[in-house]
Protein backbone atom coordinates (compact mmCIF):
# COMPACT_ATOMS: atom_id res chain seq x y z
CA UNK A 1 0.00 0.00 0.00
CA UNK A 2 1.52 3.15 -0.92
CA UNK A 3 -0.01 6.61 0.05
CA UNK A 4 0.57 10.12 -1.32
CA UNK A 5 -0.05 13.38 0.19
CA UNK A 6 -0.61 16.08 -2.96
CA UNK A 7 -3.80 15.23 -4.04
CA UNK A 8 -2.78 16.30 -7.49
CA UNK A 9 -0.22 13.72 -7.41
CA UNK A 10 -3.48 10.95 -6.76
CA UNK A 11 -4.02 8.45 -9.61
CA UNK A 12 -7.57 7.84 -10.46
CA UNK A 13 -7.45 4.54 -12.29
CA UNK A 14 -9.90 1.43 -12.81
CA UNK A 15 -8.10 -1.19 -10.67
CA UNK A 16 -6.43 0.95 -8.00
CA UNK A 17 -8.72 2.14 -4.85
CA UNK A 18 -8.23 5.29 -3.42
CA UNK A 19 -9.08 6.22 0.48
CA UNK A 20 -9.09 9.18 1.95
CA UNK A 21 -7.80 9.11 5.73
CA UNK A 22 -7.02 11.80 8.38
CA UNK A 23 -3.98 11.99 9.72
CA UNK A 24 -3.46 14.89 12.37
CA UNK A 25 -5.97 16.68 14.31
CA UNK A 26 -6.50 20.07 13.82
CA UNK A 27 -6.55 23.66 15.48
CA UNK A 28 -9.07 25.76 14.05
CA UNK A 29 -9.69 25.61 10.25
CA UNK A 30 -8.09 22.13 9.06
CA UNK A 31 -6.11 22.33 6.01
CA UNK A 32 -5.28 19.53 3.34
CA UNK A 33 -2.15 18.85 5.17
CA UNK A 34 -4.47 16.94 8.03
CA UNK A 35 -5.61 14.46 5.29
CA UNK A 36 -4.08 11.92 2.74
CA UNK A 37 -5.12 9.35 -0.26
CA UNK A 38 -4.24 5.96 0.08
CA UNK A 39 -4.20 3.89 -2.77
CA UNK A 40 -4.44 -0.27 -2.57
CA UNK A 41 -5.91 -3.02 -4.88
CA UNK A 42 -9.74 -2.18 -5.26
CA UNK A 43 -11.32 -4.87 -2.86
CA UNK A 44 -12.63 -8.65 -3.51
CA UNK A 45 -16.01 -9.03 -2.15
CA UNK A 46 -16.00 -12.07 0.22
CA UNK A 47 -19.03 -14.17 0.51
CA UNK A 48 -22.40 -12.14 1.92
CA UNK A 49 -20.91 -8.94 0.61
CA UNK A 50 -20.96 -6.96 -2.55
CA UNK A 51 -18.64 -4.21 -3.83
CA UNK A 52 -19.65 -1.04 -4.47
CA UNK A 53 -18.25 1.46 -6.49
CA UNK A 54 -19.05 5.01 -5.11
CA UNK A 55 -20.38 7.77 -7.67
CA UNK A 56 -21.49 10.42 -5.31
CA UNK A 57 -19.83 11.64 -1.91
CA UNK A 58 -21.68 13.45 0.71
CA UNK A 59 -19.10 15.97 2.83
CA UNK A 60 -20.90 17.09 5.73
CA UNK A 61 -20.20 20.01 8.61
CA UNK A 62 -20.04 17.11 10.99
CA UNK A 63 -16.98 15.65 9.40
CA UNK A 64 -15.72 18.51 11.02
CA UNK A 65 -17.09 17.71 14.49
CA UNK A 66 -15.54 14.31 13.92
CA UNK A 67 -12.05 15.11 13.05
CA UNK A 68 -11.25 16.30 16.85
CA UNK A 69 -11.95 13.01 18.10
CA UNK A 70 -14.48 10.18 16.19
CA UNK A 71 -12.38 9.81 13.23
CA UNK A 72 -9.65 7.43 14.04
CA UNK A 73 -6.36 8.37 12.18
CA UNK A 74 -4.38 6.54 9.39
CA UNK A 75 -8.02 4.95 8.91
CA UNK A 76 -10.91 5.05 6.48
CA UNK A 77 -13.36 7.31 7.57
CA UNK A 78 -17.17 7.22 8.03
CA UNK A 79 -19.31 9.63 5.40
CA UNK A 80 -22.39 9.14 3.39
CA UNK A 81 -22.31 7.96 -0.45
CA UNK A 82 -24.40 6.46 -3.44
CA UNK A 83 -22.57 4.12 -5.34
CA UNK A 84 -23.02 1.44 -7.72
CA UNK A 85 -22.39 -2.64 -6.91
CA UNK A 86 -20.18 -4.23 -9.37
CA UNK A 87 -19.29 -7.35 -8.00
CA UNK A 88 -21.64 -9.40 -5.52
CA UNK A 89 -21.10 -12.42 -3.49
CA UNK A 90 -24.75 -11.58 -2.03
CA UNK A 91 -28.17 -12.85 -3.60
CA UNK A 92 -29.90 -9.59 -1.84
CA UNK A 93 -27.39 -7.22 -2.98
CA UNK A 94 -27.35 -7.62 -7.15
CA UNK A 95 -24.91 -5.71 -9.87
CA UNK A 96 -25.99 -2.95 -11.11
CA UNK A 97 -28.27 -1.71 -8.07
CA UNK A 98 -27.50 2.14 -6.64
CA UNK A 99 -26.98 1.68 -3.25
CA UNK A 100 -26.96 4.48 -0.12
CA UNK A 101 -24.40 3.40 2.81
CA UNK A 102 -21.74 5.25 5.00
CA UNK A 103 -18.54 4.10 3.78
CA UNK A 104 -17.77 7.65 2.43
CA UNK A 105 -14.59 9.01 1.07
CA UNK A 106 -12.86 5.88 -0.92
CA UNK A 107 -13.50 5.10 -4.33
CA UNK A 108 -14.69 1.35 -3.30
CA UNK A 109 -16.73 0.24 -0.76
CA UNK A 110 -17.39 -3.81 0.49
CA UNK A 111 -20.61 -4.03 2.05
CA UNK A 112 -22.91 -6.58 3.61
CA UNK A 113 -26.38 -5.66 3.33
CA UNK A 114 -27.45 -4.60 6.57
CA UNK A 115 -24.96 -1.82 6.16
CA UNK A 116 -26.89 -0.62 2.75
CA UNK A 117 -29.95 1.38 1.93
CA UNK A 118 -31.60 0.18 -1.44
CA UNK A 119 -33.05 3.58 -2.76
CA UNK A 120 -36.63 3.84 -4.49
CA UNK A 121 -36.87 3.88 -8.22
CA UNK A 122 -38.17 7.32 -8.97
CA UNK A 123 -38.22 7.55 -12.98
CA UNK A 124 -36.76 11.61 -13.70
CA UNK A 125 -35.57 12.30 -10.06
CA UNK A 126 -31.30 12.75 -10.55
CA UNK A 127 -29.06 10.06 -8.32
CA UNK A 128 -27.91 13.21 -6.48
CA UNK A 129 -30.70 14.32 -4.96
CA UNK A 130 -30.68 11.47 -3.02
CA UNK A 131 -27.94 13.01 -1.02
CA UNK A 132 -29.44 16.57 -1.30
CA UNK A 133 -33.04 17.38 -0.86
CA UNK A 134 -34.61 13.84 -0.53
CA UNK A 135 -31.57 12.52 1.59
CA UNK A 136 -30.58 13.68 5.25
CA UNK A 137 -30.37 17.31 4.37
CA UNK A 138 -33.98 17.07 3.23
CA UNK A 139 -34.96 15.04 6.35
CA UNK A 140 -33.08 17.37 8.62
CA UNK A 141 -35.03 20.50 7.28
CA UNK A 142 -38.24 18.62 6.85
CA UNK A 143 -38.46 17.85 10.30
CA UNK A 144 -37.45 20.56 11.61
CA UNK A 145 -40.12 22.31 10.19
CA UNK A 146 -43.26 19.93 10.03
CA UNK A 147 -42.09 18.19 13.81
CA UNK A 148 -39.61 20.33 15.74
CA UNK A 149 -41.40 24.06 14.62
CA UNK A 150 -44.77 22.55 13.49
CA UNK A 151 -44.90 25.25 11.36
CA UNK A 152 -48.52 26.84 10.87
CA UNK A 153 -49.16 28.58 8.15
CA UNK A 154 -48.62 32.20 7.49
CA UNK A 155 -45.91 32.05 10.31
CA UNK A 156 -42.56 34.26 9.49
CA UNK A 157 -39.30 32.49 8.98
CA UNK A 158 -35.35 33.54 10.00
CA UNK A 159 -32.63 30.81 8.92
CA UNK A 160 -29.39 31.17 9.40
CA UNK A 161 -27.17 29.41 6.97
CA UNK A 162 -29.65 30.16 4.52
CA UNK A 163 -27.58 29.68 1.44
CA UNK A 164 -26.58 26.44 2.68
CA UNK A 165 -27.40 23.14 2.32
CA UNK A 166 -30.32 22.59 5.09
CA UNK A 167 -30.84 26.37 4.43
CA UNK A 168 -31.68 26.20 1.27
CA UNK A 169 -34.28 22.73 1.74
CA UNK A 170 -35.62 24.80 4.35
CA UNK A 171 -36.94 27.48 2.78
CA UNK A 172 -37.95 25.89 -0.15
CA UNK A 173 -40.52 23.52 2.11
CA UNK A 174 -41.00 26.56 3.99
CA UNK A 175 -42.79 28.02 1.04
CA UNK A 176 -44.62 24.61 -0.29
CA UNK A 177 -45.63 24.29 3.48
CA UNK A 178 -47.81 27.77 3.39
CA UNK A 179 -45.33 29.48 5.25
CA UNK A 180 -45.21 33.55 5.78
CA UNK A 181 -42.32 35.74 4.95
CA UNK A 182 -38.55 34.43 4.95
CA UNK A 183 -35.48 36.11 6.07
CA UNK A 184 -32.32 34.46 5.21
CA UNK A 185 -28.96 35.32 6.48
CA UNK A 186 -25.79 33.78 4.62
CA UNK A 187 -22.10 34.58 4.17
CA UNK A 188 -21.84 36.91 0.70
CA UNK A 189 -23.73 39.35 -1.83
CA UNK A 190 -24.01 37.31 -4.16
CA UNK A 191 -25.23 34.12 -2.22
CA UNK A 192 -27.71 37.15 -0.35
CA UNK A 193 -28.99 37.84 -4.10
CA UNK A 194 -28.94 34.24 -4.79
CA UNK A 195 -31.10 33.58 -1.70
CA UNK A 196 -33.47 36.04 -3.07
CA UNK A 197 -34.08 35.80 -6.51
CA UNK A 198 -33.66 31.67 -6.69
CA UNK A 199 -34.80 30.07 -3.22
CA UNK A 200 -37.51 32.42 -3.02
CA UNK A 201 -36.67 33.95 0.25
CA UNK A 202 -38.23 37.04 0.74
CA UNK A 203 -35.46 38.96 2.56
CA UNK A 204 -32.04 38.41 2.72
CA UNK A 205 -28.98 39.72 4.85
CA UNK A 206 -24.96 39.01 5.09
CA UNK A 207 -24.21 38.70 8.39
CA UNK A 208 -20.93 39.71 7.66
CA UNK A 209 -21.72 43.53 7.63
CA UNK A 210 -22.71 44.56 10.90
CA UNK A 211 -24.07 43.11 13.95
CA UNK A 212 -26.93 40.16 13.40
CA UNK A 213 -28.91 41.63 15.82
CA UNK A 214 -28.94 45.28 14.36
CA UNK A 215 -29.17 43.17 10.42
CA UNK A 216 -31.99 40.93 11.65
CA UNK A 217 -33.83 44.27 12.95
CA UNK A 218 -33.92 45.77 9.68
CA UNK A 219 -35.05 42.53 7.44
CA UNK A 220 -37.79 41.51 9.91
CA UNK A 221 -38.82 44.71 12.05
CA UNK A 222 -41.73 43.42 12.81
CA UNK A 223 -40.19 40.12 14.36
CA UNK A 224 -40.48 36.34 13.40
CA UNK A 225 -42.31 33.54 14.66
CA UNK A 226 -39.76 30.44 14.19
CA UNK A 227 -35.99 30.62 13.82
CA UNK A 228 -34.09 27.70 11.91
CA UNK A 229 -30.80 27.57 13.22
CA UNK A 230 -28.19 26.33 11.52
CA UNK A 231 -25.29 28.53 12.79
CA UNK A 232 -25.51 29.66 16.62
CA UNK A 233 -23.10 32.09 17.88
CA UNK A 234 -24.85 36.12 17.90
CA UNK A 235 -27.34 34.49 15.46
CA UNK A 236 -28.97 32.69 17.99
CA UNK A 237 -28.99 35.71 20.40
CA UNK A 238 -30.36 38.12 17.71
CA UNK A 239 -33.19 35.94 16.75
CA UNK A 240 -34.05 35.22 20.31
CA UNK A 241 -34.41 38.94 21.11
CA UNK A 242 -36.57 38.86 17.35
CA UNK A 243 -38.94 36.00 18.17
CA UNK A 244 -42.67 36.79 18.52
CA UNK A 245 -44.73 35.68 21.52
CA UNK A 246 -44.95 31.35 21.28
CA UNK A 247 -42.04 31.43 18.76
CA UNK A 248 -40.11 28.26 18.22
CA UNK A 249 -36.03 28.24 17.92
CA UNK A 250 -35.07 25.07 15.89
CA UNK A 251 -31.91 24.25 16.33
CA UNK A 252 -30.22 22.38 13.50
CA UNK A 253 -26.25 23.09 14.18
CA UNK A 254 -23.66 25.29 15.25
CA UNK A 255 -21.66 26.00 12.37
CA UNK A 256 -19.89 28.89 13.73
CA UNK A 257 -18.25 27.44 16.39
CA UNK A 258 -16.90 24.08 14.80
CA UNK A 259 -13.33 25.85 13.99
CA UNK A 260 -13.28 28.19 16.94
CA UNK A 261 -14.16 26.26 20.07
CA UNK A 262 -13.10 29.17 21.69
CA UNK A 263 -15.73 31.49 20.02
CA UNK A 264 -17.78 33.26 23.13
CA UNK A 265 -20.90 32.08 24.23
CA UNK A 266 -23.72 33.30 23.21
CA UNK A 267 -25.34 36.12 25.05
CA UNK A 268 -29.19 37.28 24.67
CA UNK A 269 -31.88 38.06 27.03
CA UNK A 270 -32.77 35.04 29.00
CA UNK A 271 -36.46 36.63 30.05
CA UNK A 272 -37.20 36.72 26.69
CA UNK A 273 -37.86 33.43 27.23
CA UNK A 274 -40.07 33.06 29.69
CA UNK A 275 -41.71 36.19 29.03
CA UNK A 276 -42.53 35.42 25.32
CA UNK A 277 -42.86 31.61 26.30
CA UNK A 278 -40.63 30.67 23.91
CA UNK A 279 -39.56 26.84 23.10
CA UNK A 280 -35.85 26.30 21.84
CA UNK A 281 -35.41 22.36 20.48
CA UNK A 282 -32.60 20.85 19.14
CA UNK A 283 -32.93 17.02 17.85
CA UNK A 284 -30.36 14.86 15.21
CA UNK A 285 -31.97 13.82 12.13
CA UNK A 286 -30.94 10.09 12.58
CA UNK A 287 -33.56 9.81 15.20
CA UNK A 288 -36.13 10.71 12.77
CA UNK A 289 -35.42 8.16 9.89
CA UNK A 290 -39.25 7.03 10.34
CA UNK A 291 -40.03 10.51 7.96
CA UNK A 292 -38.35 9.73 5.17
CA UNK A 293 -41.01 7.73 3.45
CA UNK A 294 -42.98 11.03 4.18
CA UNK A 295 -40.53 13.31 2.77
CA UNK A 296 -40.40 11.47 -0.40
CA UNK A 297 -44.30 11.37 -0.68
CA UNK A 298 -44.01 15.62 0.27
CA UNK A 299 -40.81 16.01 -2.02
CA UNK A 300 -40.99 13.67 -5.04
CA UNK A 301 -43.83 14.76 -7.03
CA UNK A 302 -42.95 18.36 -6.51
CA UNK A 303 -39.56 18.02 -7.58
CA UNK A 304 -41.15 16.22 -10.52
CA UNK A 305 -43.19 18.66 -11.20
CA UNK A 306 -41.41 21.54 -10.58
CA UNK A 307 -42.29 23.53 -7.83
CA UNK A 308 -39.33 21.97 -5.62
CA UNK A 309 -35.71 22.39 -6.70
CA UNK A 310 -32.53 20.97 -5.36
CA UNK A 311 -29.94 23.15 -4.76
CA UNK A 312 -26.32 22.05 -5.20
CA UNK A 313 -22.87 22.83 -5.63
CA UNK A 314 -21.20 19.41 -7.45
CA UNK A 315 -17.50 19.51 -7.56
CA UNK A 316 -16.36 16.54 -9.96
CA UNK A 317 -13.73 14.04 -9.22
CA UNK A 318 -12.77 12.24 -6.28
CA UNK A 319 -9.72 13.40 -6.21
CA UNK A 320 -10.66 16.56 -4.88
CA UNK A 321 -13.14 15.44 -2.15
CA UNK A 322 -10.48 16.78 0.60
CA UNK A 323 -10.57 20.51 -1.54
CA UNK A 324 -14.76 20.65 -1.73
CA UNK A 325 -15.18 19.48 2.49
CA UNK A 326 -12.53 22.54 3.02
CA UNK A 327 -14.74 24.93 0.40
CA UNK A 328 -17.72 24.12 1.94
CA UNK A 329 -16.45 24.70 5.35
CA UNK A 330 -15.10 28.03 4.38
CA UNK A 331 -18.76 29.07 2.11
CA UNK A 332 -17.54 28.18 -1.27
CA UNK A 333 -20.59 26.22 -1.61
CA UNK A 334 -24.29 27.09 -2.63
CA UNK A 335 -26.61 24.30 -1.47
CA UNK A 336 -25.66 21.03 -0.87
CA UNK A 337 -21.94 20.23 -1.42
CA UNK A 338 -21.57 16.66 -3.05
CA UNK A 339 -18.54 14.94 -5.00
CA UNK A 340 -19.47 13.38 -7.97
CA UNK A 341 -16.77 10.93 -9.91
N1 LIG B 1 -29.15 18.27 13.58
C1 LIG B 1 -28.86 17.48 12.56
O1 LIG B 1 -29.18 16.30 12.51
C2 LIG B 1 -28.10 18.08 11.38
C3 LIG B 1 -28.15 17.48 10.12
C4 LIG B 1 -27.48 18.12 9.06
C5 LIG B 1 -26.78 19.30 9.29
N2 LIG B 1 -26.74 19.81 10.55
C6 LIG B 1 -26.08 21.09 10.82
O2 LIG B 1 -26.72 22.06 10.00
C7 LIG B 1 -25.79 23.08 9.65
C8 LIG B 1 -25.75 23.22 8.14
O3 LIG B 1 -25.30 22.00 7.56
P1 LIG B 1 -25.31 21.82 5.99
O4 LIG B 1 -25.00 20.40 5.71
O5 LIG B 1 -26.53 22.44 5.47
O6 LIG B 1 -24.02 22.67 5.57
P2 LIG B 1 -23.99 23.93 4.60
O7 LIG B 1 -24.86 24.98 5.22
O8 LIG B 1 -24.30 23.51 3.22
O9 LIG B 1 -22.47 24.35 4.62
C9 LIG B 1 -21.92 25.01 5.68
C10 LIG B 1 -22.15 26.54 5.55
O10 LIG B 1 -21.91 27.12 6.81
C11 LIG B 1 -21.63 28.47 6.63
N3 LIG B 1 -20.64 28.90 7.63
C12 LIG B 1 -19.38 28.49 7.79
N4 LIG B 1 -18.80 29.11 8.84
C13 LIG B 1 -19.75 29.95 9.34
C14 LIG B 1 -19.77 30.89 10.41
N5 LIG B 1 -18.71 31.09 11.22
N6 LIG B 1 -20.91 31.59 10.64
C15 LIG B 1 -22.00 31.41 9.85
N7 LIG B 1 -22.03 30.54 8.82
C16 LIG B 1 -20.92 29.82 8.58
C17 LIG B 1 -21.08 28.64 5.21
O11 LIG B 1 -21.95 29.51 4.50
P3 LIG B 1 -21.80 31.13 4.53
O12 LIG B 1 -21.12 31.50 3.26
O13 LIG B 1 -23.20 31.59 4.59
O14 LIG B 1 -20.99 31.47 5.75
C18 LIG B 1 -21.17 27.22 4.63
O15 LIG B 1 -21.62 27.22 3.30
C19 LIG B 1 -24.46 22.68 10.28
O16 LIG B 1 -24.34 23.34 11.50
C20 LIG B 1 -24.61 21.18 10.48
O17 LIG B 1 -23.78 20.71 11.50
C21 LIG B 1 -27.38 19.22 11.59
Amino acid sequence: MTSVNSVRSVRSVNDVALTVQQTARPTGFPTSDHFRFVESPVPRPAPGTALVENLYWSVDPYHREMMDGDFVLNAPLEGRALGRIVASREPSLPEGEIVFHRQGWRTHAVVRPDEVRRLPHHEGVPLSAYLSVLGGTGLTAYVGLTRIARLREGEDLFVSGAAGAVGTATARFARLLGAGRLVGSAGSAEKVRYLREHVGYDEAFDYRTGPVADLLDKAAPTGIDVFVDNVGGDHLGAAIGALRERGRVVRVGTISQYNTPDAPPVVFNHADVVEKRLRIEGFLVSDHRDVQDELYEFAVPRLLDGTLESDETIVDGFERIVEAFLLMLRGGNTGKILVRK
